[in-house]
């Protein structure tokens, strides 16, 4: 494929291969202010990011690690999403207080709940930092480059002076070819203070997830905690409100198509600057491979949880986690085609080598590495989906780390402590027949589209799939490692304490046990027979991808380039807008209370609505809140370039005031990963007007409106 686009793309005009419109994740140091203005922002830049002064900065953080949150009073109150303080809002639930179903609003300030180990980054100074780490670097090869390159970091980050309570990040940019530098405060008591119930913060759930037109009110509430001078301290009952340097006004003024806005936030990962050939490998081939393993086990899981309602409750938030990335996968695929990446690329390729030749050699070697590459890159996607989705196998794997481990003489009381805990929870949601039949299904799939030379001798008689559910069921019912034969005369599943008795006798039968042989037969072979090679060709690839970087960014000049997302604080920026993402189909950019009561399905597990919020819609009881069409809208899509991390962003309009809160993107456009597009990519925000709504109207929390600047 990609030889044929190559002969066409060299006729092509150069001027047609790169077309790209706004979209890009922006340092915030190094922001497009003139095309933001032009796009009607009103602020400057200095506005957003001001090392030396109050700004927006100040009032957006990292929160715990993933998500992105904001503050929005002088007291510290923190705005993300309902699915980013998930994990919180489930740590203080109980059967008989079940803040998930529910939700949660506490009624003072002493009534917040506290959650150990939680924390949240402010980032309050970037530096560019790439001739310190790269000094000395130049004639150097793997391995020798990233030892160079680490003991650089190391001395760098000695070299700064910092506050007790900061910390030093150094992050590449660019594949490598430039390095930042970032401050960091971190605090770490971090109360909640509200939730909606999941049947509004999770509303849809994951029929809608990914999914334009949305309904979903998600979004959670927190509070920093500091001590008495402000700074960051463990939890403490004598901590104080965190008092921001700055807080985001919230707008609850109506929104128009075109509106100006932009994310602040952590963006995870992107890959935009990848040659062709590796955005073919991943639709055609990468892509498609994890989404087979996955659409196994969904199917597979989803047949006993329509029918049997404790593996349903069990297995709830294990399905959402495969189903995210699965049906992400599937509209990257799709958008891939759509967008003709491949053949954008290509075309883009042909104009770079016509005003450089020597790229034309990067890109031949690249083209042979990742042909090379294809098939362990092939079984390496297999191989770890297959782990990841036959429970069986992942907890064999737990367990074989676990012996590598004793072995080594490397497992202490605190390791027994943690394995333990990990375990007793796995096991707390785990079915062992379910799993068996998963795991015999997608050991078929793997013996069936895996090349001989990666499979393990006689693994042909794993091809047949119903004789094969038969052979795991049998193997599963004999193992200790799924609970259901003993050890020290315990089940592991149901007395950890008792089969953890006797560590010997433990580690003797788990070498022993038939899910570990067949765990350790699959590893060995990929252990031996791909990972290598992967690896290897890997480490040429990136060598490469970072010297195809640099050259595009040398010979591009008309292109303003971006670092890929890293973690790290970025801004985006668009416009509110619809989309036409298929022929006849054409979306608004905003829904409203009344589509929440369309899609309500009484007693529905995705879609029921709670009983208040279908009255205060009967009795149009809106408060401040309706729009200028009497309905008080709930989500809003734009053209803002995100991604996972994204979520809990704060979306902020000309002036700097939040109008939304970024938690999702529309599935036709989530190849923006690879190839944003400003036809079919658009972010999903909450609108300021339903979170407030919510917590005024729904959770007579009033109390917290009176704590924020509303801009009306
Ligand atoms: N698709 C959104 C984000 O990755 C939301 C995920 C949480 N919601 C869910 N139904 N699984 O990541
Ligand atoms: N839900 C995603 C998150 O958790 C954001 C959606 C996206 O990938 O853009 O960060």
């Amino acid at each position: 494929m990609i030889k044929k686009i190559l002969l066409s793309a060299f006729l092509l005009p150069a001027a047609m291969a790169f077309a790209q419109q706004y979209g890009g994740m922006w340092i915030p140091t190094e922001l497009n202010e003139k095309e933001m203005k032009d796009l009607g922002m009103k602020i400057s830049a200095k506005d957003i990011f001001n090392p030396q002064k109050a700004s927006i900065k100040d009032a957006v953080v990292q929160f715990n690690g993933g998500c992105t949150a904001e503050i929005i009073s002088p007291k510290g109150l923190l705005l993300t999403n309902h699915h980013c303080g998930f994990g919180q809002i489930q740590a203080h639930s109980t059967v008989q207080n079940d803040l998930l179903s529910n939700g949660f609003w506490a009624t003072n300030m002493s009534a917040e709940l506290p959650n150990p180990g939680v924390t949240v980054d402010f980032i309050v100074d970037i530096k560019e930092a790439t001739d310190q780490i790269l000094e000395g670097t130049d004639n150097l090869t793997e391995p020798e480059l990233s030892k160079k390159i680490s003991n650089n970091i190391e001395v760098y980050k000695n070299s700064q002076k910092i506050e007790n309570y900061q910390s030093i990040s150094v992050k590449p940019m660019y594949y490598g070819n430039k390095y930042y530098a970032y401050t960091i405060e971190t605090y770490k008591d971090i109360r909640l203070v509200g939730a909606p119930p999941q049947s509004i913060g999770k509303f849809g759930s994951d029929t809608d997830n990914w999914v334009w037109p949305r309904h979903t009110g998600d979004f959670s509430m927190f509070r920093i905690y500091a001590d008495k001078n402000n700074k960051p301290a463990e939890y403490s009952k004598d901590n104080v409100p965190y008092v921001p340097k700055h807080f985001l006004p919230v707008s609850i003024k109506d929104k128009n198509e075109n509106d100006f806005t932009f994310v602040f936030g952590f963006p995870g990962k992107t890959t935009e600057y990848l040659p062709a050939i590796a955005v073919e490998k991943i639709m055609t081939e990468i892509d498609p491979a994890k989404i087979a393993v996955r659409d196994v086990a969904l199917k597979t899981l989803d047949e006993k949880m329509r029918v049997d309602n404790a593996t349903r409750i069990k297995y709830a938030s294990k399905y959402a986690s495969v189903a995210n990335y699965w049906k992400k996968w599937i509209g990257e695929v799709e958008g891939l085609r759509k967008s003709n990446a491949v053949e954008k690329k290509v075309m883009y390729e042909g104009s770079l080598v016509a005003k450089n030749s020597e790229i034309k050699t990067t890109l031949d070697q690249l083209n042979k590495l990742y042909t090379e590459q294809a098939p362990y890159a092939l079984n390496n996607a297999y191989y770890s989906e297959v782990i990841r989705n036959a429970e069986t196998l992942a907890l064999a794997n737990i367990y074989s780390n676990y012996i590598t481990a004793v072995e080594a003489g490397r497992m202490d009381e605190k390791g027994i402590a943690a394995l333990k805990s990990k375990l007793t929870s796995f096991y707390k949601d785990y079915s062992p027949e379910l799993d068996a039949k998963v795991t015999a299904k997608l050991l078929a799939l793997y013996a069936n589209k895996t090349a001989p030379q990666f499979l393990p001798a006689g693994f042909d008689k794993f091809k047949n799939e119903t004789q094969n559910i038969q052979n795991i069921e049998e193997i599963s019912k004999n193992s200790v490692i799924t609970g259901r034969a003993a050890v020290n005369g315990a089940s592991l599943s149901a007395d950890i304490d008792k089969a953890f008795s006797n560590q010997d006798k433990l580690v003797k039968t788990l070498k022993k046990d038939p899910v570990y042989q067949l765990f350790a037969n699959i590893k060995d072979t990929y252990t031996k027979t791909a990972d290598p090679q992967f690896s290897s060709l890997q480490t040429k690839i990136d060598a490469l991808q970072k010297k195809f970087m640099q050259q595009q960014i040398t010979t591009d000049k008309e292109r303003k380039f971006f670092p890929d997302a890293n973690s790290t604080l970025r801004v985006t920026y668009g416009k509110v807008k619809g989309s036409s993402p298929r022929d006849a189909v054409s979306y608004g950019y905003q829904t409203h209370l009344a589509g929440v009561i369309e899609k309500y399905v009484p007693g529905d597990y995705e879609f029921d609505v709670p009983k208040k919020l279908i009255d205060l819609y009967n009795k149009k009881d809106f408060g401040n809140y309706k729009d200028k069409g009497g309905d008080v809208p709930v989500g809003f899509t734009a053209t803002n370039h995100t991604t996972g991390g994204n979520s809990g962003s704060p979306a902020l309009d000309a002036y700097g005031n939040l109008v939304g809160l970024n938690f999702d993107r529309q599935w036709e456009g989530t190849m923006s990963d690879i190839n944003y597009d400003p036809r079919f990519s658009r972010n999903i925000m909450v609108d300021t007007k339903y979170i407030l709504f919510i917590i005024d109207k729904f959770a007579d929390s009033k109390w917290l409106i009176d704590e924020m600047k509303i801009i009306k």
